[in-house]
């Protein structure tokens, strides 16, 4: 049977439907605009991918290479993770995000090489002679870097080191081995990857308030004794009712550029303490928050760019962690492009 008589009749047949899936497909999947455009300003858009989603859904994935162009394994570089027993390593996670990664032509940075938090039960169930807890510390960081040596990028080498005082916080590390595990780290880091650009990285320390003074303080005397650190993550988790000062935050990340160091913001989520739909005030004021610290970022002398903490509102870590709804990020529980998203778009296409 003919279904078509004339065979432009079947053209045409062809080119619509395939317009039909384009639309279906858009209308699940995002837009790409958000990563072509810092692409074009020189900057990563970076959101830290969870493997549960990864494995088990395609727009995840799809959503991931399509509006980013950089990714930060939020948990599978973790201690525990990496290095469930004494002479165990399973890169096993770690390494498909890798993979997906240079398949879709993003950066990696690497999440996170010494942290207080996520220690496997093996290292803090026992009490270690100090040199036994330094080789534990050194060789974990040097057979990691090493595994990934050429396919990441960044590292955050230290993190969340400093408490809410701008004391040295009290872990594991700082009690075993003195202060001097963090530019030790560094060391060691550099050792095994000498390109990889290495990072200290903390939460509210983006203004120019005490905690911030003190990382300040911290890398300055890193980058004084010739410790080889390229830069400081200021982690963004905030809210839209304590957002932070927009000033404050472009004088924080002037003085770390003058002192030859990299700013990334990383880890940003914005809290608006939502209601289920979210509230479309709430969202502006978030995409503005959003707004203002691109616009920061586009304007420092070296700021690389922002990672957002997680893909869409579906798999941020705010709802399950304090049990209750928010919408923190660019993209919705569909996937859907929210106010902020649009916020990044037109500042960077500005
Ligand atoms: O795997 C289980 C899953 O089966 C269960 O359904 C789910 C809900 O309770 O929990 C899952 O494990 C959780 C895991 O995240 C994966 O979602 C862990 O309990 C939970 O402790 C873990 O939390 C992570 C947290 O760091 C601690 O490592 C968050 O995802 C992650 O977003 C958070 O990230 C940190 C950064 O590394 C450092 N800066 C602060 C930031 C937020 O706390």
């Amino acid at each position: 049977m003919k279904i078509f008589r004339h065979s432009k009749h079947a053209v045409y047949f062809a080119v619509g439907l395939g317009f039909v899936l384009l639309l279906l497909t858009k209308s699940y999947a995002s837009t790409g605009i958000l990563r072509d455009l810092a692409q074009q300003s020189g900057i990563t858009i970076g959101a830290s991918v969870l493997m549960e989603p990864f494995e088990n859904d395609a727009v995840y994935q799809e959503t991931l290479a399509q509006e980013f162009n950089s990714l930060t394994p939020e948990n599978a570089m973790k201690f525990s993770h990496l290095h469930p027993e004494k002479e165990t390593y399973d890169f096993t996670n770690a390494d498909k995000l890798v993979a997906f990664a240079k398949e879709h032509q993003m950066q990696v940075h690497g999440h996170v090489l010494v942290w207080h938090r996520n220690l496997p039960d093996w290292l803090t169930d026992e009490d270690w002679y100090p040199n036994t807890l330094e080789k534990i510390l050194k060789w974990h960081i040097i057979t990691v870097v090493e595994h990934y040596h050429g396919q990441v990028d960044s590292w955050d080498v230290v993190n969340e080191a400093i408490d809410e005082n701008g004391d040295l916080r009290d872990s594991i590390w700082l009690d075993g081995l003195g202060s001097s595990y963090i530019e030790e780290s560094f060391h060691w880091a550099h050792r095994a990857d000498p390109n990889a650009k290495l990072f200290y990285n903390d939460y509210r320390g983006a203004g120019l308030g005490d905690k911030a003074n003190a990382i300040y303080a911290l890398v300055q005397d890193l980058v004084q004794r010739g410790v080889p650190i390229d830069g400081v993550g200021i982690q963004m988790h905030r809210s839209i009712q304590d957002p932070p000062n927009p000033e404050r935050v472009a004088a924080n990340i002037s003085r770390l550029n003058e002192l030859g160091l990299s700013v990334r913001i990383t880890e940003m989520d914005i809290q608006i303490y939502g209601d289920e739909p979210p509230d479309d005030e709430k969202l502006q004021a978030q995409a503005q928050v959003y707004q203002d610290i691109m616009e920061i970022c586009l304007a420092a002398v070296d700021c690389t760019g922002i990672t957002t903490w997680g893909v869409s509102d579906q798999h941020s870590w705010i709802p399950y962690t304090f049990d209750r709804p928010d919408a923190p990020l660019l993209l919705d529980e569909n996937y859907q492009p929210k106010p902020a998203y649009h916020a990044l778009t037109e500042t960077l296409a500005q």
